[in-house]
């Protein structure tokens, strides 16, 4: 049977940068496939898929579809051939309906006016075929995160895509959702679709993939492996070319003095409590985890400790004293920040990796004088930290949008913990971040809290915040329904309390 895709000899350099981001890499498609394309961030996996879907010309090599060569100059050729792709970070409209987002540029006409109920039903059919579970004329931007996917891949699927791209599509998923994802994968490779999944997350690879390859630096190390035949382990070291410590654990050897409390913390809306009388305690030398299914208060909960949202209700203390919880106060009084959605808070990505990692520190005496930036120390620092986080880029004065996603993710992080907070409020640390980097970051974690910081850590990944947490928090509807130690309960306890199966009588036997 002829190859759905095959790649020869691909090479990609971005002139602007000087960087060769794919390095004449063979790349195959077998048709009906699942294929999982893995490396370390930068290693090209984004860039060689958007050659395949005509967004990087020009570009060295040959690429054929179905047997056929093609050049890819624009998506248009990509779609004309079957081809399409969701990205690393969503392309959706908030304020238009799932429909409108799904059907823009290929609206179905009557006469010369946009069809809208004749689009709204077609979409809400595939909607229904594919289990999405939800309505077609929805604004997007009243979706959770999980949704917004699914629209993303309705509108891969609109025009009949046979070969579907999904770049880091788990990434922001919670594991609920990332199940739903994969049951809809399914579905499509049973009616023949072809599909490339990119994702750090190697226990979804073994899970879902028939197939992988592997990139490092630009070229292809390992290809077509038949992932029934290897382990996390094994592909782990593929990629990093080093074993890796996957899920860290280090308890705590010395808690000390409440660092940061929060007390009656309330948030009304609508007359609904979306966050209920909670109260917590974080201490110096400690990681508390807040585990929770997304939507129960976390993303709120978050931006109301950091300042960015206002509680109805809420008592804020540092080390005793009451403090004022916004945003420039936090940072005043030591209390540091790792946003849930970096690009939308945490980077300005016009702007320059030196600019972006000493984003809101430029006061520091550390990098300015009497209004006046020291750029030969923010260079210096910017260098070093490049070069601790293994950060991907040829110098510091890049534009922040030449990174991949990410190295990205990597200067949020290095700027938080190089600015010793006494407190560390930090979301969604390792989210997009490669094997490697994620135990760099997980070690630095346990680093800080060992130095006496306190780390309050909430993520989705249930995975990370068992095997960090000294301490958890189940947040659920709102309301903290568990604290206790790490080992105090076992992770089937946790789901319980997670899913508010302990509120149900005579239920399931958790004391
Ligand atoms: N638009 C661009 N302009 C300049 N350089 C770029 C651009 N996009 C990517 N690069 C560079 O090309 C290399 C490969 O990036 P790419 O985005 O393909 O990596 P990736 O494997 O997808 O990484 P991640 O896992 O972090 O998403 C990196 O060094 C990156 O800095
Ligand atoms: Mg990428």
């Amino acid at each position: 049977m002829v190859d759905a895709v095959r790649m020869l000899n691909i090479e990609k350099i971005y002139t602007s940068v000087n960087v060769k981001a794919v390095d004449k890499v063979d790349f195959t498609l077998q048709k009906g496939e699942i294929h999982s394309l893995l490396g370390e961030n930068g290693a090209g996996k984004s860039t060689l898929m958007k050659i395949l879907y005509g967004m990087n010309y020009p570009y060295e090599g040959e690429v054929y579809i179905n047997g056929t060569k093609q050049i890819m100059k624009h998506p248009m050729d990509a779609i004309k051939q079957g081809i399409s792709m969701v990205h690393q970070h969503f392309m959706l409209t908030p304020v238009m309906t799932v429909t409108e987002n799904v059907v823009i540029g290929r609206e179905p006409n009557k006469g010369l006016f946009f069809d809208k109920a004749r689009a709204e039903t077609e979409i809400q059919e595939m909607i229904d075929t594919y289990g999405f579970n939800m309505s077609a004329s929805a604004k997007v931007e009243s979706l959770s995160t999980g949704e917004q996917q699914r629209v993303e891949i309705l509108k891969a699927m609109y025009g009949g895509a046979d070969i579907i791209i999904l770049d880091e599509p788990t990434a922001v998923l919670t594991p609920q959702e990332v199940d739903e994802l994969f049951k809809i994968m399914s579905k499509l490779k049973k009616d023949g679709k072809t599909i490339v999944i990119i994702t750090h997350k190697l226990k979804e690879t073994i899970n879902i993939a028939d197939r992988a390859s592997v990139l490092r630096d630009g070229k292809m190390i390992e290809k077509n492996i038949d992932v029934s035949k290897v382990t996390v382990e094994d592909l782990s070291k593929m990629m990093v070319g080093r074993d890796v410590e996957l899920g860290m654990q280090r308890p705590s050897t010395s808690v000390g003095e409440t660092a940061f409390e929060v007390k009656n913390l309330s948030l009304e809306k609508n007359g609904r409590n979306i966050l209920n009388n909670i109260n917590l305690q974080l201490r110096r030398g400690e990681i508390l985890g807040i585990a929770g299914i997304e939507g129960n208060g976390q993303s709120e909960l978050l931006e109301i400790l950091t300042g960015v949202k206002k509680a109805t209700t809420v008592e804020m203390y540092k080390d005793g004293a009451k403090i004022d919880g916004n945003a420039r106060n936090m940072i005043s009084n030591k209390v540091g920040h790792v946003p849930e959605d970096r690009m939308s808070q945490g980077l300005v990505t016009e702007m320059s990796l030196m600019d972006n990692v000493i984003l809101g520190y430029h006061k520091n005496p550390e990098f300015s004088k009497k209004g006046i930036l020291k750029k030969d120390a923010i260079h210096e620092f910017a260098t070093d930290k490049i070069d601790s986080y293994r950060i991907k880029a040829s110098n510091a004065k890049v534009a922040c949008k030449t990174l991949s996603g990410g190295n990205q993710q990597k200067i949020v992080i290095a700027r938080i913990f190089s600015q010793d907070p006494d407190v560390i409020i930090i979301a969604q640390p390792t989210r997009g971040v490669d094997i490697g980097a994620m135990e760099y970051i997980h070690s630095k974690m346990l680093e800080l809290r060992d130095e006496g910081k306190a780390i309050l850590l909430i993520s989705a990944d249930l995975d990370e915040v068992r095997n960090l947490s000294d301490r958890l928090a189940v947040i659920y509807e709102g309301e903290i329904v568990l604290e206790a130690k790490r080992d105090e309960f076992t992770e089937s306890e946790l789901g319980v309390y997670m899913t508010g199966s302990h509120t149900i009588k005579g239920g399931v036997g958790v004391e």
